[in-house]
């Protein structure tokens, strides 16, 4: 540990700490120029997949037992705190990836050669929406079943091949228990399955790009 060579070395050929860089510039990883957003988004999403396995030991996603689960989750466990705690994170996980993208946005960081992991970052975006809009029909009550009927509908609009588009996301005309199947596995196996891989591709091109960009 007593050289630079050395310490580089630690870190490189170590399993864990070769996944972060060797070096940073301290500018870079500023609290005021990153506001640890994107960090604070990938931490929400780790605190969402915790909560979404245990919330997955109990919430069965069908007609007759989705909404009552959910009732049991808020009232039978202290607090509710699984379901308050996933439902709270999603929330929080939306907003916080909009003020990364005002964060990368306001300090220029979409220039070149940033402007690959830009396009990743707005696929990253569209599907944390896509996560937190596929999780609102399961507790299955009046607000998931008209927020998504409303949903899919606008989703309709595009001409030529709206209506397709309705009846691939409700699978059929109108919301039934088809679709809040077919909500749930896109909910918890798809999306986050597709999200893994564009994160891990959007962190492996934060390092390819020279690191986070940093105030110069
Ligand atoms: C699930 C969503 C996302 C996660 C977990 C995530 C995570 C991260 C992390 C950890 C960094 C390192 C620097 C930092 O923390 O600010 C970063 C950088 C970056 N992100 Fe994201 N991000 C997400 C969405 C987005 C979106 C929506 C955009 C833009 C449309 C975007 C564009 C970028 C760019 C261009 C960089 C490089 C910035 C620089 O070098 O200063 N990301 N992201």
């Amino acid at each position: 540990m007593d050289t630079a060579r050395n310490r580089g070395l630690a870190v490189l050929t170590n399993v864990f700490l070769h996944l972060h860089p060797v070096k940073v510039r301290k500018s870079g990883i500023r609290l005021r120029f990153t506001w640890c957003m994107g960090g604070i988004t990938f931490f929400l999403f780790l605190v969402e997949v915790a909560t979404g396995l245990l919330l997955m030991f109990y919430y069965h996603p069908t007609v007759e037992y989705a909404y009552v689960d959910i009732i049991d989750l808020r009232e039978q466990v202290p607090l509710g705190v699984m379901r308050e705690l996933h439902r709270w994170g999603a929330h929080a996980m939306v907003i916080t990836v909009w003020l990364h993208m005002l964060r990368v946005f306001m300090t220029g960081s979409y220039k070149p050669p940033r402007e690959f992991n830009w396009n990743v970052g707005v696929i990253l975006l569209v599907l944390t929406l896509l996560l937190s809009f596929t999780g609102y029909l399961l507790p299955w009550d009046q607000l998931a079943m008209w927020a998504v009927t409303v949903g899919s509908n606008m989703a309709g609009f595009p001409p030529v091949f709206g209506d397709q588009v309705t009846f691939v996301l409700l699978g059929g005309i109108r919301v039934t228990a088809d679709t809040l199947l077919r909500w749930y596995v896109l909910h918890v196996l798809f999306l986050p399955f597709v999200i893994v891989v564009f994160m891990a591709v959007h962190f492996w091109r934060v390092r390819k790009d020279g690191g986070i960009s940093g105030p110069l």
